[in-house]
């Protein structure tokens, strides 16, 4: 059955809130969900939603997969105690650079990702707490894409035919489904999320390993993470939709102390969208673009080239894999 969509201008916040809050608890029964929350915009609506519906009976956790950004993980839990939420830190870091080690195709390193997810790490939290449920902040644009075959987003399976109680024993409640970015920010304001939540620029399911083109180590994820605080500290500015760094995996050579430096390639994009369906590159003052690349180049060790890349979407995608 095809989705209904609910448009950012159509959407009656406090109704939906309700509604949804409702439809979960009359879902869940008596018994026990659980959810991750993982600090961006629709996992953390849909936290705030279960937690409506299901109060202490809704489990939420942070997976630590090791491929978050600086200070993630306590950022998060922070804002949500604050929240009146608890939210319980999981350290799967190992989990998903065993999954990850060895894979360089984007397809197979997003089903790395997945299976780590679902299976491992959710299939082990669903038998230790007994939860029959996983509410998880799927959107209308990540369907989009999966069924068009342009990118296997982490969390779509039942449009893919895939049956989640089948593949990884227990039902998946999709709440905010129907909408796109614009509307769950809408949904996340009148949920009381603070603003550095619901207007958080989009961040993917696949996290850092979506940033680094070919094989993923601890190490190429390190410089990334730096290469992201760096890229998101200067563009904060921007007023673009989305930003972000991109380690390469081809080399190139540098120099460095006059000597030779056979160094690391950092790829910048940054877009202005409106729902991430299309997108064109933000026109960056030069001087911006001049401080990215001598920040990168003399802060992230090996880094000699930074590039920014000027193709719209379509016919490229957002993220680089
Ligand atoms: P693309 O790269 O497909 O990205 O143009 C469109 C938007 O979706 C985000 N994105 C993801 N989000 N899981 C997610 O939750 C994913 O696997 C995923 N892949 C891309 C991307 O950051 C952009 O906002």
């Amino acid at each position: 059955m095809d989705t209904v969509e609910i448009k950012a201008d159509e959407l009656n916040a406090a109704a939906f809130i309700e509604k949804k809050a409702r439809e979960i608890a009359e879902t869940v029964g008596k018994g026990v969900a659980i959810n991750a929350l993982s600090g961006g915009v629709d996992s953390s609506v849909v936290t705030m939603l279960g937690h409506k519906a299901l109060n202490e009976r809704l489990k939420t956790y942070f997976i630590d997969n090791g491929i978050m950004r600086q200070g993630e993980p306590e950022w998060i839990v922070d804002i949500f105690k604050k929240l009146g939420v608890k939210v319980e830190i999981i350290d799967a870091k190992e989990n998903f650079f065993k999954a990850l080690k060895g894979i360089s195709d984007p397809e197979e390193k997003r089903e790395a990702v997945t299976r780590t997810f679902y299976k491992d790490v959710f299939g082990k939290l669903v038998k230790e707490s007994g939860a029959k449920y996983l509410l998880q902040g799927t959107i209308l644009t990540d369907v989009d894409e999966t069924v068009a075959g342009i990118k296997r987003q982490h969390n779509v399976f039942e449009q893919l035919g895939i049956d989640p109680q089948e593949a990884f024993g227990y039902k998946i409640i999709e709440p905010v489904v129907q909408l796109r970015k614009d509307g769950v920010r809408k949904l996340g304001e009148a949920l009381g999320l603070p603003k550095a939540v619901f207007s958080r620029m989009p961040f993917p399911g696949p996290a850092l390993a979506a940033r680094v083109i070919g094989d993923v180590t601890p190490e190429k994820i390190e410089t990334i993470r730096k290469a992201t605080v760096i890229t998101e500290e200067i563009l904060a500015n921007a007023k673009a939709f989305q930003y972000m760094a991109i380690l390469h995996q081809d080399r190139v050579t540098g120099m460095r102390d006059g000597k030779r430096e056979f160094g690391m390639q950092i790829e910048i994009r940054c877009w202005d969208s409106i729902d991430a369906r299309k997108a064109v590159p933000t026109r960056l003052a030069y001087e911006t673009l001049e401080l990215l690349a001598g920040r990168l180049t003399k802060e992230v060790p090996g880094v000699v080239s930074v590039t920014y890349n000027i193709a719209s979407k379509p016919p490229s995608t957002m993220e680089a894999i």
